[in-house]
């Protein structure tokens, strides 16, 4: 079957009535919803991963992600026979018209881009792709990797030219986990084929699973461009507003009422300073950007100095926990310091490169005692220390506790009960704005990020 010989329809229709086999390479947050969701769409899935254990798993219809209905697609899919699961790369890719690529992309210690799993995974491709396969990259890589690196990679080792005997595409993802499924259907996708039929074709696919617009991009690289450009967006702001949060509670201002403020402005976009920023995207993907515009003999100073006060602010989290203590003349060393959620963001279970991390490892280095509170993790270890199963064990006698994580479960806390269980007076640090001032409790000292001190 040649999928570029068919027009968008036919290949809508061909998904529909379980013509088409997709494989999905890499079965983590991003490659099992999307797998599912190809399955749902009509077409035969066979999802592929190098962890045997996860493969076990899913045959059994099970998966570790907290992604809500997720369980039952698996489930569904497994039973139906639209989902298969392997381990088995060659007999996949034999099987399949369309090939996606989901595995991890990350950088190294010296925040250099770290691309080793994908390469591998093309040059094993390119020994097995055959004739009329289009290749699909959704995990996030720089612009011009697809054009530079991939394709002379897979041109040299099948033998086949790209644009002619096969075809690639970058289709990065968008979604938000911990709302993966319903997300995945609903956000724009960007799409950019190494031809406009590519780029078509890859489009009509993709329109069998997302409800939501389709844009279409001249190529691979200016689709790449576009991930990496929004999360650096992203990531710049915050910058912005962790800067000034500093500044602020210098100033003793209040940074949530200015946004609040500014946000009447037409032309404000509010973000909010925090903890630090954590997750497989922000932290990472602007690296890549740097690393690609050195090549080409420019600096990117601006993302580079976002992304430094950003890594910063762990650090800044902890001196305001020292200054805080200081005011009822305690120091961390031996306090009691209880960090309230551990996910890099709320209520999902992920605490890939977490703020907390960087805290509590800066806790333990200055001798802290430790305690760790998070819904997500109850009972796991992190960093070597269990984590509480309960919130009362967790902040029974704290010297200081220590919002990271803004999960429903932490924000609905009742401070007038907590502190009958922590030392007094109860001192907080909040990276997350989560308490409103007005209602603190007597005897509290409650330092929020980008905010005034306050001793009531
Ligand atoms: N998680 C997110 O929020 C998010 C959002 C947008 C984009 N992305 C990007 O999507 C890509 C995938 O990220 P993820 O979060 O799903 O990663 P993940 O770590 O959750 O999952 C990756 C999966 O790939 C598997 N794998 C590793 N090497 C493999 C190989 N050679 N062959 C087959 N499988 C292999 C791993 O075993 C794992 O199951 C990354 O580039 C990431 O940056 C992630």
């Amino acid at each position: 079957m040649n999928l570029m010989e068919f027009s968008e329809d036919q290949v809508k229709k061909a998904i529909k009535n379980g013509q088409i086999t997709i494989s999905v390479i890499g079965l983590g947050r991003i490659g099992l919803p999307t797998a599912v969701l190809f399955a749902e769409s009509g077409a035969n899935v066979i999802g592929v991963d190098i962890d045997p254990k996860l493969i076990e798993l899913l045959k059994d219809g099970k998966n570790e992600l907290d992604e809500p209905s997720l369980d039952e697609l698996i489930k569904k899919n497994i039973k139906n026979g639209k989902l298969k699961i392997s381990l088995d790369l060659k007999f996949t890719i034999k099987n399949s018209q369309v090939i996606i690529i989901c595995v991890p992309t990350s950088i190294n210690k010296n925040h250099s881009a770290n691309y080793s799993i994908i390469k591998k995974v093309i040059e094993d491709l390119s020994g097995i792709i055959i004739p009329n396969q289009i290749i699909i990259i959704e995990s996030t890589i720089s612009p011009g990797m697809v054009e530079n690196y991939m394709i002379p990679v897979l041109e040299r080792g099948s033998k086949l030219k790209c644009g002619k005997d096969f075809f690639i595409a970058s289709c990065p993802e968008r979604a938000n986990p911990g709302n993966i499924i319903k997300t995945f259907k609903n956000t724009p996708r960007i799409i950019g084929g190494i031809t406009q039929k590519c780029t078509n074709i890859a489009s009509a696919i993709y329109s069998s699973v997302i409800d939501s617009e389709i844009i279409k991009t001249t190529n691979p690289k200016t689709a790449n461009a576009v991930k990496l450009t929004e999360n650096i967006f992203r990531d710049i702001n915050i910058a912005l507003m962790n800067e000034l949060a500093i500044l602020y509670e210098k100033l003793e201002i209040n940074i949530f009422d200015v946004i609040k403020a500014s946000s009447t402005k037409w032309n404000f976009i509010p973000h909010y300073p925090g903890p630090g920023v954590g997750g497989s995207c922000l932290p990472v993907n602007p690296y890549y950007l740097i690393d690609e515009a050195k090549k080409v003999g420019y600096e990117l100073n601006l993302i580079l100095m976002a992304r430094e006060i950003n890594e910063q602010m762990p650090e800044h989290i902890v001196q305001l926990i020292g200054k805080s203590l200081e005011i009822a003349k305690k120091s961390i060393k031996n306090s009691n310091i209880c960090i309230l959620g551990l996910s890099y963001k709320p209520d999902i279970k992920d605490i890939q490169l977490s703020p907390a991390i960087s805290i509590i490892n800066k806790l333990k280095h200055l001798e802290a005692k430790i305690r760790l509170f998070d819904p997500y993790f109850k009972n796991q270890n992190i960093l070597d220390i269990k984590v509480n199963s309960s919130l009362e064990n967790a902040v029974k006698d704290a010297d200081c506790l220590v919002i990271v994580t803004k999960h429903k479960l932490i924000s609905n806390i009742n401070l007038q009960n907590i502190q009958k269980l922590t030392k007094s007076p109860l001192i907080i640090v909040d990276g997350r704005k989560t308490f409103n001032s007005e209602n603190l409790p007597n005897k509290t000292i409650y330092q929020c990020v980008g905010c005034p001190l306050i001793i009531s």
